[in-house]
């Protein structure tokens, strides 16, 4: 067997045998297979696609690529994966919502990929907070404070890891098997039976189409099955930015911010209670949605889901000063507002536009080895559909470079 004609069977639509994906995922994970072999197999993957039996082999092959946890001896835990998003700062807030509720939180989380922001990204945003501990550290964590966010480990669905960096930075994020494997061969790995998944849909999500993001469900509920976890996929809008900021700092302290109950968009809410809630199913912790739901604002509410999340930052060698006061987290150069050209109610923000456009700033990578910038971003002051006057402003671009941000102006990304 060898890459070439791997690659050439999927360049030329043929399906590949159980071995010839252990055979690649084995050789790229080890560093026989090189960046631009794996390249030219993802993207031919990408443009021919993959049957369930294939993607089940890929997902598999990926998460036994490095260790696999066994977290039986922290009791019922329930993971949660989102397929990615513009804003999306779900993770921040919701597990600490449901470690508050005695149900144990060992998360692996990944970074930024393509237009879409990622937890851990975020959480570095926090000076000294550790997303790097080894997998004892996480266990541990977990015993002592009911709470772990961590980022993948290289013995942790290592091969993921590679391929994830690598999709980034060659077009080939919106794919279904490659995000599917990506995500199941992680939560496979990372050892809990349960897993909820937030399937985006909509401009700024991976899956575009409604027919596409059930098909996406539809293939991880199926991978969970084979691999004995139960996954409960949930279908969320991705049409405009999650809440209203975008950007790594700025995400954290909206996240503090409605921990806090400063605030709380309805959007937000609508998702950590329908994600909670059946995470809440699983883990037997309710018996129907409705008492989930409440649970789960019940926690926020009443600050046990902020006094967890100070809890996990400092437990993981973050300054929970800059938590307390988010006006200590370093801000960009240039806050250059976004002015309403005329009365109106918001028709769009667009999700991906907005995305593409941080990246650009610097909140996302061009390169697999490139630095974020965690200060720049987006804040908006309105939603779609809410009222504004000429002249009134409409948000803020973060910028380090006022040319960039001038240029981002011209694009308009929020229509009225
Ligand atoms: N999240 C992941 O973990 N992997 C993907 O491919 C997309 C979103």
């Amino acid at each position: 067997m060898n890459i070439q004609e791997i690659i050439a069977k999927k360049r030329d639509k043929l399906e590949l045998t159980k071995d010839e994906i252990e055979y690649f995922v084995k050789g790229y994970t080890e560093g026989k297979i090189t960046d631009y072999q794996a390249s030219a197999l993802v993207m031919a993957i990408y443009i021919n696609g993959m049957n369930d039996r294939e993607i089940t082999d890929l997902t598999l092959a990926m998460a036994y690529s490095g260790d696999v946890l066994d977290l039986s001896s922290l009791g019922e835990v329930v993971d949660k994966h989102s397929t990615g998003g513009v804003g999306d700062k779900i993770t921040l807030i919701l597990m600490p919502v449901i470690a508050s509720l005695g149900i144990p939180v060992a998360k692996m989380s990944g970074r930024g990929l393509g237009f879409t922001g990622g937890t851990i990204d975020k959480l570095e945003s926090i000076p000294g907070y550790h997303t790097s501990i080894s997998v004892d550290e996480f266990k541990e964590n977990v015993k002592k404070i009911n709470i772990s966010l961590m980022g993948q480990t290289l013995n942790l669905a290592p091969a993921d890891k590679k391929l994830y960096a690598l999709r980034d930075t060659i077009a080939c994020t919106e794919s279904i098997p490659l995000i599917a494997s990506s995500i199941m061969s992680k939560k496979i790995a990372a050892g809990a039976n349960k897993i909820v998944i937030d399937v985006t849909c909509g401009s700024g999500a991976f899956m575009k189409t409604m027919e596409d993001a059930k098909n996406l469900a539809t293939v991880m509920t199926s991978i969970g099955k084979l691999a004995g976890k139960e996954t409960v996929c949930i279908i969320t809008p991705m049409n405009e930015p999650v809440g209203y900021a975008v950007g790594n700092t700025l995400e954290v302290i909206e996240a503090v911010d409605i921990l806090k109950n400063k605030y709380m968009p309805k959007d937000i809410k609508n998702i950590i209670e329908e994600l909670g809630a059946n995470m809440l199913v699983l883990a037997n912790k309710v018996q129907n949605i409705e008492e989930g739901k409440n649970l789960i604002i019940e926690n926020i509410r009443n600050g046990k889901a902020y006094e967890k999340f100070k809890e996990l930052v400092q437990n993981q060698g973050g300054d929970i000063s800059y938590i307390e006061n988010t006006d200590k987290l370093e801000k960009a150069k240039y806050i250059v507002p976004i002015i309403a050209e005329k009365d109106g109610t918001i028709s769009e923000i667009n999700a991906y536009e907005v995305g593409r456009l941080s990246c650009y700033l610097g909140a996302g990578r061009q390169t697999k080895e490139d630095e974020i910038n965690p200060r720049v971003g987006f804040i908006f002051n309105k939603k779609v559909g809410d009222i504004v006057k000429s002249g009134e402003t409409i948000g803020y671009i973060h910028s380090d470079d006022e040319q960039k941000a001038n240029e981002i102006l011209k694009y308009n990304v929020v229509k009225i």
